[in-house]
């Protein structure tokens, strides 16, 4: 059986980094995200008795890492499925891939829709944000709608993400700035084995719970001016430890830096708008939709910013019918 799966990625304001369980993909500590209308990926899966191999192919390319980590997540649904055929996988992201703009969130997602519904399976939204927890753990919270939060858990089974508003429950932009197409030298599976060397890392899970509880409060009165607040400071945070740990991993470049400093001096001049970053060096700055204009105008005078995507919060992972091969 052959399906098709799009997903889209995700930005976190209470960031994920670090591992209680690492074959599990169990999270340190809670997260919450928005979906992006914009970063998606589209995924072909077919499981077939006539296959001798599993063959993956993503953005047009057979590269042995991706492959590999690819087919553990296909032995995954095979196990659940009861099945033992091999599959073909066509992926292909609508974005740069490897440059922090969290491409194994929406792969992971739409690999585990499609994967899953040409196995036979039709699991609940819980399943299948248990399942693509495995794959890359910011991709279970690709599969539900708009505003979600990743419920840390003790378990495999109780860790997975739930929506906390739909995609329309608040107007607010995502402009994605990028500045270099150049790949993470470390990714973020690697990165996060070294945080528990940062000294601050205690304090940072020491606080974890109560932002994330901030976050969800001031979603629910729409306060924006302190959302931002909290998820700039939150972002940069991330950083700091990731920059104390050993070995350190500097994910920013010079031009990340320059809209940085841009975006905090357009804010002393009044224009409401918030960076927040992940592993890599193209930033996410979040704006209220009455100010989107302003922002990419302001974006499009820097010389450092190459291309600039703009999301809207978004729905969940959803089959599509429009194959890929
Ligand atoms: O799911 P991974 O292994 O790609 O890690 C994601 C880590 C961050 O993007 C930095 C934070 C997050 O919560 O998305």
């Amino acid at each position: 059986m052959k399906s098709t799966a799009v997903a889209p990625s995700n930005i976190a304001f209470i960031k994920y980094w670090g591992k209680k369980d690492k074959k599990l993909r169990l999270p340190e500590n809670g997260s919450f995200s928005m979906n992006l209308s914009n970063l998606s990926t589209t995924t072909t899966v077919e499981f077939d008795p006539k296959f001798k191999k599993d063959t993956v192919v993503i953005n047009n390319k057979r590269e042995l890492k991706k492959t590999e980590r690819v087919i553990k997540h296909l032995d995954r649904v095979r196990k659940l499925a009861k099945i033992d055929y091999w599959a073909k996988v066509v992926s292909e992201n609508n974005f740069p891939t490897g440059t922090g703009l969290s491409s194994s969130s929406s792969g992971f997602a739409a690999l585990s829709l499609a994967a899953s519904k040409a196995a036979g399976l039709d699991l609940s939204k819980k399943e299948l944000s248990i399942l693509a927890r495995q794959g890359s753990g910011s991709a279970c919270r690709s599969i539900p709608d708009g505003f979600v939060e990743w419920l840390d858990g003790k378990s495999s089974q109780s860790s997975y993400s739930v929506s906390y508003k739909s995609s329309n429950y608040w107007d607010i932009i995502d402009i994605v700035a990028i500045v270099s197409q150049a790949e993470k030298d470390i990714s973020s599976t690697k990165g996060q084995e070294y945080v528990n060397t940062s000294p601050f890392f205690k304090t940072r899970l020491a606080n974890i719970k109560s932002k994330i509880n901030k976050i969800k409060k001031l979603i629910d009165k729409k306060k924006f001016r302190q959302f931002g607040e909290l998820i700039e400071s939150e972002a940069l945070e991330l950083h700091a430890i990731m920059i104390t740990s050993k070995p350190a991993l500097i994910y920013w470049l010079p031009e990340t830096l320059v809209v940085m400093k841009s975006v905090q001096k357009w804010r002393q001049k009044g224009l409401e708008v918030y960076f927040t970053i992940n592993t890599g060096q193209d930033i996410h700055l979040i704006c209220q939709s009455k100010d989107k204009d302003k922002v990419i105008s302001r974006l499009k005078q820097i010389k450092q910013v190459n291309k600039i995507i703009i999301n809207k919060p978004a729905k969940g992972a959803k089959i599509i019918k429009n194959h890929l091969f």
